[in-house]
């Protein structure tokens, strides 16, 4: 094959390396612009796996770059002086330098035609005089600009601003300083990669950089300034430049990573932020996987094919993981008050990927240091598994921190709930969790989304749900709580399994909504709402309200998210109102509070009332992120015990980033910036299913409980189960009496797999001497 690289950096030098091992007849040939010392940066980091992929291929590189690892195995947080080691993972790291110079002369040696100081050729006429054309040409591809058509990239330019250093001092492990300054919250990333220095990234919010006034300094006044800022953690030690200058991190993804015979490789078809450590990893993985694709796969076209779908999906698992730990970063400033402990904890799991159970196998005694330090914070005598910490929201005390999530069954008869919603609502209870929640309960009958739906708009439903909350309080020692909304433009819509959000085949009732505008195509076109309209739902609430107080239930929950009638009046996709409910956030806020202040004055203060929101719309002209705080602010304003913290279906358009709890970092951000300082709970929702997770999230302070929705209809005793996988016994998670012979992991199968049974003694001359039979055990009966 004759082989066309454009760029020498790690991606495509490994690639023209490992293609001439494969085949000596390859032509290999590789422009670089750049001479071949001139380059950014000081250390880069491998893990484990990609080392051990390195060894595989090219036992050369492998050996040469393992003689000249740092290696280290722990992770140094260092907060505002508070310090803290976490023990028990494995890294190596190595001059970015050496590793150019390994490469390029690994690639001198066998016979690839390295052009330095050269731009590549234009790529139209390169990919006709060559068989391939590998875009290697890093973050800012002009190959990947050239087909942008094709490759479909995208580029999110991010907000903090970051200077890529080095230093003398040499660290010990991979060092994080968070220091808060006069200006703000600055974080150093640094790390060890030879004996004679390190990594130092300097980071922080672009608004921190310019109240600090790095935008109107030159390059050695802000080292100067850094320095300054830095003294005590650098000890003494100089910083180094190296080409540095302050960026913005931007990350690229591509649709498409080949096209005909043009392929990307590396920066130039991802980036993942630096916070993670990958970027030459995720290239030199590549270019493996590009070369043994190559060489599998009997034409070039399979081969390109073979390659997007061995490694798109890998990227963009990183990628989802470096997303979440670049915006911790970027949004660091608001955990200044966090305790050092947990602040250190929540920067470790802060990509999701290390969990609590992952800590506490890597370093047992830091794991229980978090554990005691939230059992301390929630004035707790024992630490116990966070979730199984009781907490209050409100006035009412919940024995753990695990919420049945609010599931429409869409099961009910003119609004009454039956034997099926005792018994699901019952077990549920039964099974362990802290607050079972009911299905979203309407107002009214207009006000149900399906014929299928619960109300609470008549005494008969009230008796009904009585019967429910009794079962839940002589039972079993958890709470129920009931959800009240009304559907507006979702309702008069299909059973879930039969069609969901898609008008009723017949009997459809006149819907509203704060617009007239439907949810999506082919769904209903609401009536505006006027005031007859607006006053006839706070008077149904209210009564809704009444009746669910005295069916018994312990929290009302008002369902103002999903695009439901409260919802759509707080989006304003949905809300395009000129009247004072529509227009800027405080008048579509202000239909919401309405009812909310109604609903708050008719339940006795013993309690609480949470609310449910979206937190984003996900599309460009809907609520955001940014909203949410400002609309949870306004509810724990007029007394909301709790934000219940969902997402989306505000509208069919939506483009949700779905992912193991997804959700959660709007529910963090609401509680760091509006509830924990006001003494409201808030709740994280969404694709959280193990209690690893659970536990992270709560122990990180990022949410105070965690509602569970399908995990719960998979099983609904997944409390009691959680307790008996964690060997925890006590009150938070008692089993019901009659349940108790159940309360321990069933023993699993016995295989058939036959255990050794022979043991061959040898002598010092290696002979076998002796055989001895390993008596049969019989197995505990
Ligand atoms: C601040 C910072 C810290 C980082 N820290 C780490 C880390 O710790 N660990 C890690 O693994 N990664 C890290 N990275 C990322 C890492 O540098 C890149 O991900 C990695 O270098 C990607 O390799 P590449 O070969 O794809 O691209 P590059 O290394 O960018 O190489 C592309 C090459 O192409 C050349 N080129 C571009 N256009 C042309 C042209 N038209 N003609 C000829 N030549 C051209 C460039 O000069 C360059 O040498 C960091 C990046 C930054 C910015
Ligand atoms: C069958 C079903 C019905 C739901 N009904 C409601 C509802 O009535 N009210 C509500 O707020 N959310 C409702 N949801 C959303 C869940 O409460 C929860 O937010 C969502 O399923 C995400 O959590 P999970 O990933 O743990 O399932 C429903 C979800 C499911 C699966």
């Amino acid at each position: 094959m004759r082989i066309a690289i454009a760029g020498g950096g790690p991606g495509g030098l490994y690639l023209a390396a490992l293609m001439k091992q494969l085949d000596p007849h390859h032509e290999i040939t590789v422009w670089e612009r750049n001479a071949p010392d001139d380059t950014f940066g000081f250390g880069v980091v491998f893990s484990d796996e990609t080392v051990g992929g390195i060894e595989n291929a090219d036992t050369f590189i492998h050996d040469e770059m393992a003689r000249r690892f740092a290696r280290w195995t722990d992770i140094d947080v260092d907060v505002d002086g508070h310090s803290f080691t976490v023990g028990g993972q494995g890294f190596a790291a190595m001059s970015r330098k050496d590793l150019l110079h390994l490469l390029q002369q690994r690639a001198a040696d066998l016979g690839v035609s390295v052009h330095y100081r050269t731009e590549a050729p234009d790529a139209d006429q390169l990919r006709t005089s060559y068989d391939l054309v590998v875009a290697a040409d890093g973050i800012n591809s002009k190959i990947r600009t050239k087909y942008a058509d094709t490759f479909a990239p995208t580029l999110d330019h991010r907000a903090n601003k970051y200077i890529w250093l080095g230093t003398d001092l040499v660290f010990e492990a991979f060092q994080f300083f968070v220091k808060q300054t006069e200006w703000g919250t600055m974080q150093i990333h640094g790390y060890p990669y030879s004996d004679k220095g390190s990594t130092f990234i300097v980071e922080m919010h672009e608004d921190v950089w310019r109240r600090a006034g790095f935008d109107a300094l030159d390059i050695d006044h802000a080292i100067k300034k850094i320095k300054d800022t830095f003294a005590t953690e650098l000890a003494g030690h100089e910083i180094q430049t190296n080409n540095s200058k302050w960026l913005n991190f931007t990350t690229v993804r591509n649709q498409r990573w080949y096209d005909g015979n043009v392929v990307l490789l590396g920066d130039a078809a991802h980036s993942a932020h630096f916070s993670i450590g990958s970027g030459t990893k995720l290239a030199m993985e590549d270019a493996l996987a590009l070369a043994a694709c190559l060489h599998e796969q009997p034409s070039l076209a399979e081969a390109l094919q073979a390659y997007q779908t061995e490694r798109k999906p890998v990227v963009e698992s990183t990628q989802r993981a470096a997303q979440a730990s670049l915006e911790w970063f970027e949004n660091i400033g608001m955990y200044a008050g966090q305790e050092p402990a947990q602040f250190c904890f929540n920067l470790l799991t802060r990509s999701r990927r290390i969990t609590f159970e992952n800590l506490k196998e890597r370093d047992a005694d830091f794991a229980r240091r978090i554990e005691s330090a939230f059992a301390e914070a929630a004035g707790a005598r024992e630490a116990v598994p966070a979730m199984f910490q009781p907490v209050t929201i409100g006035p009412l005390r919940l024995k753990n921190r695990i919420i049945v999530s609010p599931m429409d069954m869409y099961s009910a008869t003119d609004g009454l709930p039956d034997d099926f919603h005792l018994v699901h609502l019952g077990s549920k209870a039964l099974g362990g969790a802290g607050l079972v929640m009911t299905e979203m309960v309407c107002v009214s009958p207009e006000g149900r989304i399906t014929p299928g739906c619960t109300g609470l708009w008549n005494d008969e439903q009230r008796d009904a749900y009585r019967r429910v909350t009794d079962f839940v309080h002589s039972r079993t020692t958890g709470k129920i709580g009931v959800q009240l909304g009304h559907s507006g433009r979702k309702g008069s819509t299909r059973l879930m399994w039969e069609g969901m959000d898609q008008p009723l085949t017949e009997n459809n009732w006149e819907v509203i909504g704060p617009s007239p505008l439907p949810y999506g195509q082919s769904c209903h076109l609401p009536r505006e709402a006027d005031r007859a309209d607006l006053d006839k739902v706070v008077t149904d609430f209210v009564a809704a309200a009444r009746r669910a107080v005295s069916a018994g239930f312990d929290l009302v929950e008002v369902h103002a998210a999903h695009g439901y009638l409260l919802s759509s009046f707080l989006s304003p996709v949905a809300n395009k109102r000129t009247d004072e409910y529509g227009g800027p956030l405080p008048n579509r806020l202000r239909f919401p509070l309405e009812v909310f202040d109604a609903v708050r004055a008719a339940v006795p203060g013993r309690i609480p009332v949470t609310v449910r929101i979206s937190a984003t719309d996900w599309v460009p002209d809907g609520n955001t992120e940014h909203d949410a705080v400002e609309i949870a602010r306004a509810f724990v304003e007029h007394g909301a015990a709790a934000i219940d913290v969902s997402s989306g279906q505000v509208t069919e358009e939506e483009q949700p980033a779905y992912g193991r709890s997804y959700q959660t970092p709007f529910a963090d951000r609401i509680r760091q910036l509006v509830a924990a300082p006001a003494g409201a709970k808030v709740i994280a929702v969404g694709a959280i299913s193990s209690y690893d997770d659970v536990n992270s999230i709560l122990l990180a302070g990022r949410a105070d409980l965690c509602a569970l929705g399908r995990t719960h209809l998979y099983d609904p005793q997944w409390t009691l189960h959680a307790a008996a996988d964690q060997n925890y016994r006590g009150e938070a998670a008692a089993w019901p009496v009659q349940f108790q012979a159940g309360s321990r992991k069933p023993p699993t199968s016995r295989t058939d797999k036959i255990p050794p049974r022979l043991a061959l003694l040898r002598n010092e001359t290696d002979q076998p001497v002796h055989v001895r039979w390993t008596p049969h055990r019989r197995p505990p009966s």
